[in-house]
């Protein structure tokens, strides 16, 4: 079982996207085996390149990870191969916006609940048990500021990311004392290329970029984070 990043077996969720590929590289920088969960290999293969030398230590999972079955074979395969699991993050999510509630199509709000929620449950729900029995574990779900700040036209994704903060406190509360710790980050708009794309004339250096954020996700999974658990900490930037 790991003591350190160096030693660690992470399973970032998500693991090449905007934010996520970012976790990954750090993770990998850091010396942990990184597993990642992919839906296009061209996003897999881009990973690769950005981890450079450190790619050995990447495998790649092609996983719907609001699909439990699919999760907890996801997690059985990890431990069978590595014999331990120490890190989750999960940084699957999804974005609506600019829709008042009552235009909000039944299959929007279903979609934000199973990106930004269900995939939290699924993914700990698996993982925990294997965390609990190894009495050390540390889990960072990727929730948002819009989690606290609820803006119009936004309710299913504000309700989804608020819904999973409460959900990763109570299961803080579930595992005091068990040596597992679990904390929320909460991005504003993160200076990814998605962003750049969709929001052309904004002040790109006013956001925070994914490897700031993805470097405190590092740190709170590592022992010098130690005593932090149950918390919701806002990477917003300074600008
Ligand atoms: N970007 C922001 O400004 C911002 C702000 C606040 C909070 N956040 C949160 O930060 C997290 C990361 O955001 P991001 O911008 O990096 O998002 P992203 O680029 O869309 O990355 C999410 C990754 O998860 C994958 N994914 C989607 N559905 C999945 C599923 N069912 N199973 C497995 N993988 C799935 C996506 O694949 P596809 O590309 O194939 O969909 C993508 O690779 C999310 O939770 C987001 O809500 C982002």
């Amino acid at each position: 079982m790991a003591t350190t990043i160096s030693d660690s077996l992470a399973l970032v969720a998500g693991g090449t996207g905007g934010l996520g590929r970012a976790v990954s590289v750090a993770f990998l920088q850091a010396g942990a085996k990184v597993c990642v969960t992919y839906r296009k290999q061209e996003e897999l293969d881009a990973l690769r390149q950005a981890a450079g030398a450190h790619d050995s230590g990447l495998e790649g999972y092609p996983v719907d990870v609001t699909d439990e079955h699919s999760v907890h074979h996801l997690v059985d395969t990890i431990v069978e191969r590595h014999g331990h699991l120490d890190v989750l993050v999960n940084t699957v999510g999804g974005y609506v916006g600019g829709i008042k509630l009552w235009e909000l199509e039944p299959k929007i709000f279903d979609q934000m609940l199973a990106l930004n929620l269900r995939s939290a449950y699924a993914l700990s729900r698996a993982v925990v048990p294997v965390m609990w029995q190894q009495r050390k574990g540390a889990i960072v779900n990727v929730a948002a500021k819009a989690a606290l700040q609820h803006a119009a036209g936004e309710a299913a994704y504000a309700a989804s990311k608020a819904a999973a903060v409460a959900m990763i406190d109570s299961l803080a509360a579930d595992l005091a004392g068990s040596g597992v710790r679990v904390n929320t980050v909460l991005p504003s708009i993160i200076d990814t290329a998605a962003n750049r794309t969709a929001m052309p004339k904004a002040d790109f250096a006013k956001w925070p970029r994914p490897a700031d954020i993805a470097r405190v996700i590092v740190f709170l999974c590592s022992e010098d984070a130690s005593v932090i658990h149950g918390a919701a900490i806002p990477v917003y930037g300074g600008g």
